[in-house]
């Protein structure tokens, strides 16, 4: 069973953050993220639309330019805890080009589309998907999944880049069978279930249709070890190092000899780093 860091690696560093997929990627499979455009249409990896939660910013994202979301503090939220660590050290809203050039060779990137049709500003002409549908249509590097909780974002997606896997999130209010079957029948790679349907009928089901499954957002050692034993792809966790630990644990993981220490001093360092790094302009693949 693989392990992907949840926004990267949540738990460990700033959401969402460059430090956060450094994170990920230095002790599991890869990492899940948020896109989203800017008003100038960047695409950027926030999940919420507001900027309020993690960063120093208010307002709406997709009514700020790249510029002024670039100059925030993307750790500026980021608590362990209470003493804000990263405040000030150049942590930066990244882009999906940085995240896809961080990963390279090192892990798969699932990137969410964050396109939701309650959402105040939801345009159904789907503008992230259709930028980021040309963005990987032109010629997607590394191992990438696309993921959305709004089919119709992912149907303008793959009509845009066929070629990169796509898969359906279901959420938890849902039924895990329909989920299910929706994800089959639009021709989805995977399927990403809400961790409170998995179970292992759902996951026999997911499996008998060819899909790939994966589980979010699991953090419970117990049920990691479920997952594995049930068959299911991979996880999305916060603490991906918890996550490793569990398996581990379970004799089921290769051990990797990355220690939690490792990962946080890593963090710490890869915030330094993009202090140089956020002065560099963050040009196109
Ligand atoms: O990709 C699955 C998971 O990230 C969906 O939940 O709210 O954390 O984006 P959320
Ligand atoms: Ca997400």
């Amino acid at each position: 069973m693989r392990i992907y860091g949840h926004r990267g690696a949540a738990a460990l560093a700033p959401e969402n953050t460059l430090e956060g997929f450094r994170a990920a990627l230095s002790c599991c499979d890869g990492f899940e993220c948020d896109v989203r455009a800017t008003l100038d249409g960047r695409l950027v990896l926030m999940h919420d639309g507001f900027l309020e939660r993690t960063t120093e910013g208010t307002g709406r994202l997709g009514e700020r330019v790249f510029d002024e979301v670039r100059a925030l503090d993307a750790a500026y939220r980021f608590r362990p805890d209470l003493g804000y660590p990263l405040r000030g050290r150049g942590v930066v809203v990244a882009t999906v080009e940085e995240a896809l050039r961080e990963a390279a060779g090192r892990g798969r990137v699932i990137l969410e589309l964050k396109a939701l049709p309650f959402e105040p500003g939801y345009d159904p002409d789907e503008p992230v998907a259709r930028a980021l549908g040309g963005l990987l249509g032109a010629g997607a590097r590394g191992d990438i999944v696309v993921s959305s909780f709004n089919p119709f974002a992912l149907k303008v997606f793959r009509g845009l880049a066929p070629d990169v896997p796509t898969a359906l999130l279901v959420p938890a209010a849902l039924e895990a069978a329909s989920g299910i079957d929706g994800a089959a029948a639009a021709g989805h790679k995977g399927c990403h279930l809400a961790e409170a349907l998995v179970d292992a009928p759902a996951v026999a089901r997911a499996r008998d249709a060819g899909l790939e499954v994966v589980a979010w957002t699991v953090n419970d050692p117990a049920r990691v070890r479920a997952f594995d034993g049930w068959g299911v792809d991979g996880i999305i966790a916060d603490d991906p190092v918890a996550a490793v630990e569990a398996l581990r644990a379970s004799g089921e993981r290769r051990v990797l000899g990355v220690s939690r220490d490792e990962v946080d001093q890593a963090s710490t360092e890869s915030a330094a780093r993009a202090v140089e790094n956020s002065n560099r302009d963050a040009s196109p693949m």
